[in-house]
């Protein structure tokens, strides 16, 4: 039998928490932190006994995958403060580099072609390894689309380390969807927020394994 990975989420917000209910109800278990330290342990109490609230700074000791369910500057502030913690770790960045704009939408914070992906691997503490994942749909439907049968709905992957694979993979299941790989980091354009691959881009909707293919 092998061991699964062990997981922490840290950010308690709109995807945090979501990942979070998801996996407990993939039967995963998980540590949660947040910058306050009551939202991990009010969370832990509503989901039982496969959370364990902790701080952010246990949460990267303790874990292999730590998901970094925060806004893409905070990701940046994460991997200055936790940089040696994060040596030899799986780093999952869910972010999408965007602002609400003048007009009641969302405007991208960094350049058109740039994604948040290429940035973060550039800014990557030295022997973590960096997967986008789990931000392709928005909250509402990465709640809704979990967990569903007999088809799974798509949840986007990229990563350059092809040995993490796997075991993304695994968590990706365990949170109830099937894991499509786009390639490397490099692709990471494809899966944010207004990309070909996301949800509020040209892909527009949730998909399929099947359908997910053939728009690769
Ligand atoms: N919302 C969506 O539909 C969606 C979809 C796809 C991807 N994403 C991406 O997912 C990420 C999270 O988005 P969200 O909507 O979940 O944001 P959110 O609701 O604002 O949640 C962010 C969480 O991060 C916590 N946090 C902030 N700074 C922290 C720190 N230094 N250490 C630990 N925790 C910290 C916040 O705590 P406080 O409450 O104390 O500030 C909050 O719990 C973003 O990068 C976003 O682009 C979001």
């Amino acid at each position: 039998m092998t061991t699964k990975s062990k997981v922490a989420i840290i950010g308690l917000g709109n995807i945090g928490k979501t990942i979070a209910q998801n996996s407990i109800k993939g039967n995963r278990s998980i540590f949660i932190a947040s910058r306050k330290k009551e939202d991990a342990t009010t969370l832990a109490k509503e989901l039982g006994s496969l959370a364990t609230a902790t701080s952010t700074s246990d949460a990267i000791k303790n874990a292999d995958i730590i998901v970094l369910s925060v806004w893409f500057n905070t990701i940046q502030d994460l991997f200055q403060q936790y940089g040696s913690e994060l040596q030899g770790k799986i780093i999952i960045d869910p972010s999408n580099p965007i602002a609400p704009d003048e007009n009641g939408g969302f405007k991208k914070i960094i350049g058109e072609k740039e994604s948040a992906g290429q940035l973060n691997a550039a800014m990557l503490p030295k022997g973590a390894k960096l997967v986008k994942a789990f931000g392709t749909l928005g909250a509402a439907s990465l709640s809704s689309a979990a967990h569903q049968s007999p088809d799974k709905s798509v949840l986007f992957y990229a990563s350059d380390d092809t040995t993490v694979d796997s075991k993304v993979e695994e968590f990706i299941h365990d949170n109830g969807f099937d894991a499509v790989k786009v390639g490397g980091i490099d692709q990471s354009i494809r899966i944010e927020v207004f990309g070909d691959l996301h949800e509020f881009g040209a892909l527009g909707k949730v998909v399929t394994a099947t359908e997910a293919i053939a728009k690769l």
